[in-house]
């Protein structure tokens, strides 16, 4: 394999850069011809391509966001978007391709993949660490880190006035951000998309806690739990609770973006060295991961259907901790 292009595509995650960076270098010093495409499946659509060498992938290590940008592309959900960047492929004479994304990323992948047999290694980037076959994925721990710090900052204000906040973090139908940062942030509850919890069984938590004379109170919402996001959630609880001053606090995008944090720039190093060495040896239609501190290679299809259960042991250590 002589050429190959790399892209970074849907939600951004800090490290996509240092992912970029070591799949470049690493196809460098192979002596790969290796071509960026500008916006995810988007710019490969509209051929807007480019030769990468050494130098493009200068100082960005450390750097938040992706150099290559990112986008969530439509067009290629269709076989004329499809076909439209296959021939730009073909233009350059691509012959090896490596998406760096998250679960819609892979989805595009496969069926590329299956209809034009471009050999693709894909590297697991998102926030959300909801993909099969990679313990985390790269961003996470950047995202846990930003959404612990916020949450200590509330929780000093939460203390000061007694106060209970509902504080939603990044997860549309994952609870890692939530269970994470919950556990770090030494919150009172984690609701999670992977478990229900009544409203009822809020209630009741919160004022266990109050009655052992707790004064603040912060319960962690992910986004995507099956009783509404942080604000439906915090009203349904109003309604039950009037006494308690009660606020919300929606962490957003501020999850996706900043520097790296050293095990993410480790962990996407090795998976866009992986991904790269992957396809040269051969790989097709994987995702690379580490499993156990080891490099894996899961076909797309599992990395995308197999369910990546949340460690129960991680949510009855809330339950146990809040007490
Ligand atoms: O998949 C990563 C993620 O950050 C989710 O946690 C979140 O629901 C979604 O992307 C938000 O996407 P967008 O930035 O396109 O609104």
């Amino acid at each position: 394999m002589k050429k190959v292009a790399i892209m970074t595509s849907g939600g951004d995650a800090p490290g996509m850069n240092a992912c970029l960076r070591a799949a470049v270098r690493g196809a460098v010093y192979h002596g790969v011809e290796i071509y960026g495409i500008y916006r995810g499946y988007d710019g490969m659509i509209e051929g807007d391509i480019v030769k990468m060498d050494s130098h493009s992938v200068s100082n960005i290590i450390q750097k938040g966001g992706t150099i290559l940008k990112s986008a969530r592309s439509e067009e290629f959900k269709t076989k004329e978007g499809r076909k439209k960047a296959y021939n730009e492929l073909q233009k350059l004479g691509i012959e090896g391709l490596i998406t760096i994304g998250g679960d819609g990323t892979f989805t595009g992948a496969k069926i590329f993949y299956d209809e034009y047999g471009i050999p693709t290694v894909g590297a697991p980037g998102t926030i959300d660490n909801d993909l099969f076959g990679t313990d985390y994925t790269i961003g996470f721990d950047t995202a846990v880190n930003t959404a612990l710090g916020a949450i200590d900052k509330i929780r000093d204000t939460a203390d000061s006035h007694n106060r209970l906040f509902f504080i939603e973090v990044m997860g549309r139908d994952s609870g890692y951000i939530a269970i994470r940062s919950g556990i770090g942030g030494g919150a009172e509850l984690v609701m999670v998309p992977e478990t229900s919890t009544s409203i009822k069984e809020v209630i009741s938590t919160l004022q266990e806690g109050w009655a052992r004379h707790k004064t603040s109170s912060i319960v962690v919402v992910a986004e995507g739990d099956e009783e509404g996001n942080a604000m439906e959630i915090a009203e349904k609880v109003k309604k039950q609770i009037s006494q308690k001053d009660i606020k919300v606090s929606i962490l957003g995008h501020i999850q996706r973006g900043g520097s790296p944090s050293a095990q993410d720039r480790i962990l996407a190093s090795r998976l866009g060295l992986g991904a790269l060495e992957g396809l040269m040896k051969g790989e097709k239609n994987v995702m690379a991961g580490i499993i156990n501190d080891k490099l894996v290679y899961t076909s797309f299809e599992d990395s995308i259907t197999k369910n990546k259960p949340l460690n129960q042991e991680l949510i009855h250590m809330v339950k146990v901790l809040s007490v």
